[in-house]
């Protein structure tokens, strides 16, 4: 068995249209997996699917909203018939709407939850009922990694309360979900960036003071790039992490070391 390859695997990668869930999915197929590239925005899915496609690997593009659960049951069967089985979800797609938390109104707290963690629980159940119902008489169950950050692990550095309680929200839904559905052997892991270099990120990159005040936080000196995440969420989807579940692993350079 090549512990870091999951041929046939088929995946689902949420908000994989750009940034690190794309790169996740260029990974992923170059891995050995089918890959359903989920997006929002479909230009943005049929972008990456069509890169994979372009270098020799399995992808669809699927445009979903995952803040609308029907949806999400409705695309995931379509997915599931598509590609065979539903082994492998990465919950990616999120957001974060910066401001004080005095001047936060409660609709833009609610966006905030409502994707980063109540979304990432409904697709989290959505795809262990048909993982469930694949893999009931098969010796490996399916997998699923979460994105969360260090956000979720700390008090952060700059006004972002809504996130940072989303993803500290998603580093124990993590293990609750691991443990709730180890016996179906499905594992359940996250991974915790610091600062990525994406769209998301534009203005802490583009503004030299904010990039000074973060690179003061990162004892190795250098920030990971959208791969750098890939590669840790391709070692929990893979048998390289077949006794792994419930942890959220920091690829943080150090930040939480300190
Ligand atoms: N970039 C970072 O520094 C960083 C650090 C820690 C954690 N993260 C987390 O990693 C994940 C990806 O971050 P990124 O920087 O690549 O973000 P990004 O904004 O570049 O990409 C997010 C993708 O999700 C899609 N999306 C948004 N809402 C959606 C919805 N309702 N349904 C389906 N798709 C939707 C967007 O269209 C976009 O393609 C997020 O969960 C983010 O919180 C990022």
């Amino acid at each position: 068995m090549k512990l870091y390859e999951i041929p046939g695997k088929c995946a689902i990668i949420t908000g994989a249209g750009r940034g690190i869930g794309a790169a996740t999915a260029e990974l992923f197929a170059s891995a050995g997996a089918s890959v359903a590239v989920v997006d929002k925005y479909e230009n943005y899915a049929v972008r990456t699917a069509d890169t994979i496609r372009k270098s020799g690997g399995n992808a669809i593009a699927v445009t979903c909203d995952i803040t609308h659960e029907e949806e999400v049951e409705e695309v995931f069967d379509g997915i599931a018939k598509e590609l065979g089985a539903i082994d492998i979800l990465v919950n990616n797609a999120g957001m974060a709407i910066r401001k004080p938390a005095i001047d936060m109104p409660l609709a833009e707290w609610q966006q905030v939850v409502e994707l980063n963690l109540t979304a990432l629980f409904a697709c989290s159940r959505v795809a262990a009922r048909h993982m469930r119902a694949e893999r009931k008489d098969a010796p490996s169950g399916g997998a699923i990694v979460n994105l969360a950050s260090i956000m979720g692990l700390s008090g952060g550095l700059f006004p972002n309360a809504s996130y940072q309680a989303s993803k500290g929200g998603v580093v124990n839904l993590t293990r609750a979900l691991a443990v709730e559905w180890a016996p179906d052997r499905i594992r359940v892991n996250a991974v915790a960036p610091t600062f990525v270099n994406t769209d998301f990120t534009a203005q802490i990159f583009t503004n030299p003071a904010v990039l000074e005040e973060v690179e003061k936080h990162t004892p190795l000196g250098i920030l990971p790039e959208v791969d750098d995440i890939a590669a840790a969420i391709l070692f929990l989807a893979s048998p390289a992490a077949r006794c792994v579940t419930g942890v959220t692993l920091p690829v943080d350079s150090g930040y939480l070391a300190k």
